[in-house]
Formats: C-alpha cells, sequence, structure tokens
C-alpha cells in the first residue's frame, strides 16, 4: 500500500502552478483566481512540505508599500500555522509587456536595470522567507528573429546580471543559490540557455560559478527530444543539480506541463529511481499545470496526483532494485563494470601498449557477438512499473 505524502517526502508546489487560472493564446481563465493562504493550507492537508512563489504570484505587480506588506504577512501567518516551508522563489520577468524583450537581455538598458532591482527586491524576501535556492528562468531571454539579438552580447548581460545578483546574495550573507532553468522556446520563440548542456556550459563562464547550478524541468528537456534522466545524470555529475521542476510532457510539442507521470512515464520511472538513490537530497518541486479542463476540485486531485505517482514510482523502483531476477539481468548487461575504471591503478599508455590482451590477442568479433540483454533489463522495469511482479 502506497502512503500518504508527508513533509518528509519534500514535495512542493509553486503557487502559480494550482493557482494557474487556465487562460492560454486561445481562451479565457476556466478557474477563479486562488488566494494564496488557501493554496498553503490546502497544500498542507495534501502532505506537502513547501510552496513556492514569483514576486507577482504573492504581491500583485505594481502595488503599493502597505499593501505588499499586508500581503506578505497574511502568507508568513499561513506558512507559520500550516508549518510549510519555502525553499525556493523566484521572479517573474516575463509577463508584463515591459519584459517583452528580456529582462537582463533585454536590448532596452533600462529594462535591464528595472530587472535587476526587482530580483533584488525579491532576493530580500526570498531570504526574509527562509529561502535556499533562487531560480531564474529566462522565459522573455531569446528572439524571434536572428537579425534581432546578438546572442554573444546578450550572453555577456546575462552573465554580467547573474554575477552582480551573486555579489549582492554574497554580500548581504543570504546564503541563497541560483538554479538557471533552461527550456527550448516558448514564450520566445527560442530562449537563450535552451538545455541543460549549454546552461552547464554557461555557468563555467561566471564569476561566482560555484553557487549556481540548475533548475531542470522535465518537461523543457523532452520539448527539445532529449532524455531527461541522462540530462539529471549529467546535472548530477557536475554537482549541480540545485533543484528540480517535475512534471508531465508527451514529445517535442508546445511546454504541456502536465502532471508528473503523465507524459513519459517509463523515463519518469527511471528519474524516481535515479533521485531517490543519486544523492539528490532536495525539493520534490512540481511545476505543473492543472488542464484548462478541471474545476477547482480537479485541481487539488491534480496536486495529489503528483504527489501520489511519485511515491508509486518510489515504490516501484525500490521494488525493481530489490527483485533477484533484476540483479541476474543488471550482472548480465555488465552495468556495475562500467564503474570500474578503463586502466589499471597506475597503469599508463606505456603500460596500456604493452598489453597484447587489450589488442592484438583481444578479439573484436566475439566481443561484437556477446548479447547485452538490456531489453530484457528494461521489459523487467516495465514489469515492475505495471505491478505484474
Ligand atoms: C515553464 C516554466 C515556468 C518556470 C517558472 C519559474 O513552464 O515554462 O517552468 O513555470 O519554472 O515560472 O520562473
Ligand atoms: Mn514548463
Ligand atoms: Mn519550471
Amino acid at each position: 500500500m502506497t502512503a500518504n505524502p508527508t513533509p518528509a517526502d519534500k514535495f512542493t508546489f509553486g503557487l502559480w502552478t494550482v493557482g494557474w487560472q487556465a487562460a492560454d493564446p486561445f481562451g479565457d481563465a476556466t478557474r477563479p483566481a486562488l488566494d494564496p493562504v488557501e493554496t498553503v493550507h490546502r497544500l498542507a492537508e495534501l502532505g506537502a512540505y513547501g510552496v513556492t512563489f514569483h514576486d507577482d504570484d504573492l504581491i500583485p505587480f505594481g502595488s503599493g508599500d502597505a499593501d505588499r506588506a499586508k500581503h506578505v504577512e497574511r502568507f508568513k501567518a499561513a506558512l507559520k500555522e500550516t508549518g510549510l516551508v519555502v525553499p525556493m522563489a523566484t521572479t517573474n520577468l516575463f509577463k508584463h509587456p515591459v519584459f517583452k524583450d528580456g529582462a537582463f537581455t533585454a536590448n532596452d538598458r533600462e529594462v535591464r536595470r528595472y530587472a535587476l532591482r526587482k530580483v533584488m527586491r525579491n532576493l530580500d524576501l526570498a531570504a526574509e522567507l527562509g529561502a535556499h535556492t533562487y531560480v531564474f528562468w529566462g522565459g522573455r531571454e531569446g528572439s524571434e528573429s536572428d537579425a534581432a539579438k546578438d546572442v554573444r552580447a546578450a550572453l555577456d548581460r546575462y552573465r554580467e546580471g547573474l554575477d552582480l545578483l551573486a555579489e549582492y546574495v554574497t554580500d548581504r550573507g543570504y546564503g541563497i543559490k541560483f538554479a538557471l532553468e533552461p527550456k527550448p522556446n516558448e514564450p520566445r520563440g527560442d530562449i537563450l540557455l535552451p538545455t541543460i548542456g549549454h546552461a552547464l556550459a554557461f555557468i563555467n563562464s561566471l564569476e561566482h560559478a560555484d553557487m549556481v547550478g540548475l533548475n531542470p524541468e522535465v518537461g523543457h528537456e523532452q520539448m527539445a527530444g532529449l532524455n531527461f534522466v541522462h540530462g539529471i545524470a549529467q546535472a548530477l555529475w557536475h554537482g549541480k543539480l540545485f533543484h528540480i521542476d517535475l512534471n508531465g510532457q508527451r514529445g517535442a510539442k508546445f511546454d504541456q506541463d502536465l502532471v508528473f507521470g503523465h507524459g513519459d512515464l517509463l523515463n519518469a520511472f527511471f528519474l524516481v529511481d535515479l533521485l531517490e538513490n543519486g544523492g539528490y537530497e532536495g525539493p520534490r518541486h512540481f511545476d505543473y499545470k492543472p488542464s484548462r479542463t478541471e474545476d477547482i476540485t480537479g485541481v487539488w486531485q491534480s496536486a495529489a496526483a503528483n504527489m501520489r505517482t511519485y511515491l508509486l514510482l518510489k515504490e516501484r523502483a525500490a521494488a525493481f532494485r530489490a527483485d533477484p531476477e533484476v540483479q541476474d539481468a543488471l550482472a548480465v548487461a555488465g552495468v556495475a563494470e562500467l564503474a570500474t575504471p578503463t586502466l589499471n591503478a597506475g597503469e599508463s599508455y606505456t603500460d596500456l601498449l604493452a598489453d597484447r590482451s587489450a589488442f592484438e590477442d583481444f578479439d573484436p568479433e566475439v566481443a561484437g557477438a556477446r548479447g547485452k540483454g538490456f531489453v530484457q533489463l528494461t521489459q523487467l522495469a516495465v514489469e515492475h512499473l505495471l505491478g505484474s511482479r
């Protein structure tokens, strides 16, 4: 029997996820606005650990100082009542028309300066609420026209902005790390830092690279046709998986933001297996959108579905690992052998050249003819996933 979610599972949700009113480019909102205070209470009842927000999710854009303080106080009171925490916060640098050509990389310098100030203001609030991670999703950093954006200059400005904000956070002693969230497109025709790989390379060029990592989202890599499990494994390998956005996506198309597992379920199974066994200890953050067809009952059902699916996959992955037949199949597939270094301890290329078994006496035909059993191993995973073992 799958356990119900508890805060120990570290499930978190953005205010903007359950709070999405489902307006899309073709149709109006189908649901009323949700009060962030109600969201906090409902998420706590469902067993979540925390809640995350964009500045404008909590404090409507353009609010005066007095209103701002009121929104923050109400939210804080709800957190206190429920015990929910705020592990991550982020900035809305995409909704207002001022950001139509980007924020840190807008051609217009005044817009870039305004964007930095907007982030600094919300960093103060994030620190006050105890967040450790600050996400940067550059949805408007990009272009529709290769003539209109000097990409190399844009990357200079992106770096300039992040370097400045890292310095700010360090000087203030906020203890916040940055997590960049790649996405290939939408809302811009092409977004800068489109994939995990692009973002990792960019991070290496930053002044405070050590405090900048990634917040990859399932659907965003899959929109680019990429294997999310591979991307996460590489991010872990670089020590850069600072946060994660879990959701569902079916193939290379617009960003679906489906419930976790409602897209590529087999990839989600291996993702949970990796997260649970790969050393990731951060929040399991759901960044999904309850489908436009759902009423408010459906919103809370979909929130619960994300957590339940994660826990089911966790249970199924543990059963897969514990199955002796799986262990035999893993041995046949030689999966553990890859952890053995290719050279012996202290072996040089001269030693390798002298090793006749490595080349002269090695028979590539025999090695090439050997079956790997990978399909049988995968079938065992599918059977565990289907609950038939
Ligand atoms: C998307 C993005 C956004 C960001 C979020 C943080 O679906 O395109 O995931 O939801 O994660 O807005 O800024
Ligand atoms: Mn998305
Ligand atoms: Mn996201």
